[in-house]
Order: C-alpha cells, then structure tokens, then sequence
C-alpha cells in the first residue's frame, strides 16, 4: 500500500502558489501517483457557495470574526468530502491553502486572537494536519506588483489592504513557520519558477522514498 501524503502550501497574494502546486502535481502524477489538488476557499459545492460570499465583500462587507467561521466552514466541508477520503484511499494530496491561511491572515493580519482561531479550526479540521506545509516567502514589495499583473482581483485586495497588512500576514507565517519547523518547509519564491520546484520536489521525494 502507498503511502497517502498531505501537503499544504502557503503564502502570501503574488506568492506564485497556484503555478507551484499544478506543477507539483503533475510532477508526482508522472510517476503514476494518484493526486487530489484542492483551493481554499472552495473545493467542494457548498464551499464555492462560501468563496463567492469571501471573495465578493465588497458589496457585502464581512468582519474579521465573521471571515474565520466561514473560511473554517468551508474547510471542514473540504476535509469531510474531499481531503479525508482521499487520504483514506492512499492518495497525494495537495492543498493549496489551508488553515495557516486563517492564522495568517485574520489572525496577523486583521489581528482577529490566535488561539480563538485555533480553536476554531481545531473544529474544522478535526486534527488533520499536514505531513508538510510549504510557505513560498515573497517580500511584499516584489509580489505586489507580480500579482498586479497577474488578475485584477489580487491587485484590488492590495488596494483595499494595503501594504502594511500584507507585510504584517508574511510575518505571520514566518512565525508560523518558525514555531513549527518540523512541519514547515520555507521557500523563497523571488526565483525562476523551475528552481523553486526543483526544491519543492526534493523535499517531495525525501517523503515518498521509502527509509
Ligand atoms: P484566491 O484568489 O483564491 O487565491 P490566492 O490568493 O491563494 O491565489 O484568494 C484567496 C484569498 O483568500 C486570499 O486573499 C487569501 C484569503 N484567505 C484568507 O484571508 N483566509 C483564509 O483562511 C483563506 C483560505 C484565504
């Protein structure tokens, strides 16, 4: 039997995330292993129901408080009928965010308190916690205006939050990692993309040989 594999990352608006997670999953489904790639928020029918409420807040604006419950409801979804069963299957997941989000982002960076957001979680996810997180650690002022290239979306959630909340949310996650660096795996992403794959993949196939 193979062994199933959990892998979160994260990181900050223009961090390069998206472009790494497909590029990991292809990579490893080359090899013949069976991948499950999920986004938060979203991922499951009711949890896109979810985004389109987080991600439209501008016509309808949401408190810090209110972004934590519907986040996790969204996560706790995806766990119950995606991450699990995947999992239970022997399958590679690969989460493009998960619940550091939350800490990251209510919690450093709209200063919402951390262990409530723990506790929170602790609900949501119901234990399950990655074999490993990638953090792809971009300094704001190179991602800024990467991401304003890419969607106008990013660049219009700069606007609104300005700079000093993204620099306190990168903060964030390197405490995050720095509190938990068996589990963290820091990666710098104002590289080429193939070489920050190339690391990601190391540390991948470190996991999936057999020792
Ligand atoms: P999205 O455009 O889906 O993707 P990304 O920025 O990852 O490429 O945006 C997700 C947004 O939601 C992003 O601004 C981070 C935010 N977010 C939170 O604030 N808290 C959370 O728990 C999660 C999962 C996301």
């Amino acid at each position: 039997m193979t062994r199933a594999l959990f892998l979160s990352f994260e990181g900050g608006e223009g961090s390069g995330k998206s472009v790494q997670t497909a590029a990991l999953a292809r990579s490893i489904g080359e090899r013949g292993r069976d991948v499950v790639l999920t986004r938060e928020p979203g991922g499951t029918p009711a949890g896109e129901r979810i985004r389109e409420i987080l991600l439209h807040a501008r016509e309808a604006p949401l408190s810090p408080e209110a972004q934590v419950l519907l986040y996790s409801a969204a996560r706790a979804q995806l766990v119950r009928e995606v991450i699990r069963p995947a999992l239970d299957a022997g399958r590679i997941v690969i989460a493009d965010r998960y619940f550091d989000s939350t800490l990251a982002y209510q919690g450093y960076g709209h200063g919402v308190a951390l262990e409530q957001i723990r506790g929170v979680t602790g609900l949501a996810v119901g234990g399950l916690v990655p074999d490993r997180t990638f953090l792809l650690d971009v300094p704001v002022s190179v991602a800024l205006p990467r991401s304003g290239w890419r969607s106008a979306a990013t660049w219009d959630r700069f606007e609104v939050l300005g700079s000093d909340f993204h620099e306190r949310v990168r903060d964030g996650y390197l405490r995050l990692a720095a509190a938990e660096p068996e589990r963290f795996v820091v990666v710098r992403g104002d590289r080429d993309e193939a070489s920050i794959a190339s690391d990601i993949r190391r540390e991948v196939d470190a996991l999936l040989t057999p020792v």
